[in-house]
């Protein structure tokens, strides 16, 4: 792993301080869901709250709308398909990253449509400001907006990259019964301890075992709690809504298989990836696959219903990418071209992320067919 340079070390001391002083108002000990939320969402301090470079070549990892253009201008496709069905020309992102997917979007939608944007960060938010002013005519960034919670009302399609994965965990494992895994300061660095035997994740973990199959002692994964009550808020304010949601992770009798013996935690730091949360606060990724039976039952749940869902290469190859590639745009010189064939390749084969990320589309309210979030299946 690279060391840290001597400003990341101070930024993230300042958190260690915060973190050991949170640890102690709470006894000794907090979940591992609250340690994430606070190394990732601490405002001013945590690894997505601060000013750290954490997209591209320049961060900690590379998402899809950084590898290709092609990436929003396939899912603008998909939008203005929703739209010709009924739905009202209305976006909402959350978590814009760098805002190159808003970017993207934006300059392919072939008529006018509103941008709204939620996005936890108070340093993120002003990235995505400075870079989406640059970069898109002025009357078209009049109509983005930033929005510090979900409307009182929303018609359209909520976007979301990569979200469902940053959204904390909590970690759960197993000897002769669950339990579920707290964060200790030893004096010199963050550890393990048990923290309950009896919460919401532990019995979370054990219905899954219940209908999934029995999973070895020593086993250790992850539960994320937090799809019912996104969900929830959503159903409150959408309207008529589709929601479309890509990530990476896996089917429940996949995700919880019994080799996947250490769950899916994972960080990233300077583009090198390792299994310890606990190290390098507020200075690396942490994220975790997404369950995508656990989202489409709570959605279920949450009066949604299923539009379909597939692996995220053949949603964006039946979703037009090829012909997006093919387009005679004035943006696209020669250089991006011959770069187009390689970033196919990468968001679209089974080796690289095509089989890792999914699409699921949910919606409420509208008689929608989306072709592309069936294809494969
Ligand atoms: C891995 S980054 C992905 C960024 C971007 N969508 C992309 O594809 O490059 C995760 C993003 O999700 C945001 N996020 C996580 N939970 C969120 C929530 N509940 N509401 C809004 N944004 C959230 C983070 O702040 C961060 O911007």
């Amino acid at each position: 792993m690279p060391r840290p340079a001597a400003g990341e070390i101070a930024h993230s001391n300042r958190l260690v301080e915060f973190l050991i002083a949170e640890i102690e108002q709470h006894g000794g000990i907090i979940s591992f869901r609250d340690y994430m939320q606070f190394v990732m969402y601490q405002p001013g301090l945590g690894y997505y709250s601060a000013g750290l470079s954490k997209f591209g070549a320049g961060g900690d990892f590379v998402t899809a709308p950084e590898i290709s253009a092609l990436f929003g201008s396939t899912l603008a496709r998909q939008c203005e398909l929703i739209f010709e069905q009924g739905a009202a020309r209305n976006i909402l992102e959350f978590g814009a990253g760098s805002g190159r997917l808003c970017q993207q979007i934006l300059t392919r939608l072939n008529q006018s449509c509103t941008y709204s944007i939620i996005e936890l960060s108070a340093d993120l938010r002003l990235r995505q400001q400075e870079y989406l002013q640059s970069c898109l005519p002025g009357e078209v960034f009049q109509r983005v907006r930033w929005l510090d919670q979900l409307p009182v009302e929303f018609s359209g399609v909520v976007l979301g990259n990569e979200v469902l994965d940053a959204m904390p965990v909590h970690l759960v494992s197993k000897d002769q019964q669950w339990f579920e895994l707290g964060v200790v300061f030893d004096g010199t660095r963050f550890n393990w301890c048990r923290l309950t035997d009896d919460s919401e994740a532990v019995s979370a973990i054990s219905h899954i075992e219940a209908t999934r199959g029995l999973l070895p002692a020593g086993y250790t994964t992850e539960v994320n709690l937090n799809f019912r009550p996104w969900l929830n808020a959503l159903r409150e304010c959408c309207e008529q809504a589709v929601i479309l949601m890509i990530d990476y992770g896996y089917e429940q009798a996949d995700y919880y298989r019994p080799e996947r013996c250490s769950g899916t935690l994972i960080c990233h730091y300077h583009h090198r990836s390792h299994a310890d949360p606990l190290v390098y606060p507020g200075l690396q990724d942490i994220s975790a696959s997404v369950d995508f039976d656990a989202f489409a039952d709570a959605a279920i749940d949450c009066d949604f219903e299923i539009c379909g869902y597939t692996t995220q290469g053949q949603f964006l190859l039946a979703g037009g990418l090829l012909e997006e590639a093919e387009r005679p745009l004035a943006d696209k010189d020669t250089k991006s071209r011959l770069g187009f064939s390689q970033q196919i390749k990468t968001l679209t084969m089974p080796t690289e992320m095509c089989e890792r990320f999914k699409v699921i589309g949910i919606h409420r309210n509208l008689d929608i067919d989306i072709p592309a979030l069936t294809a494969g299946r």
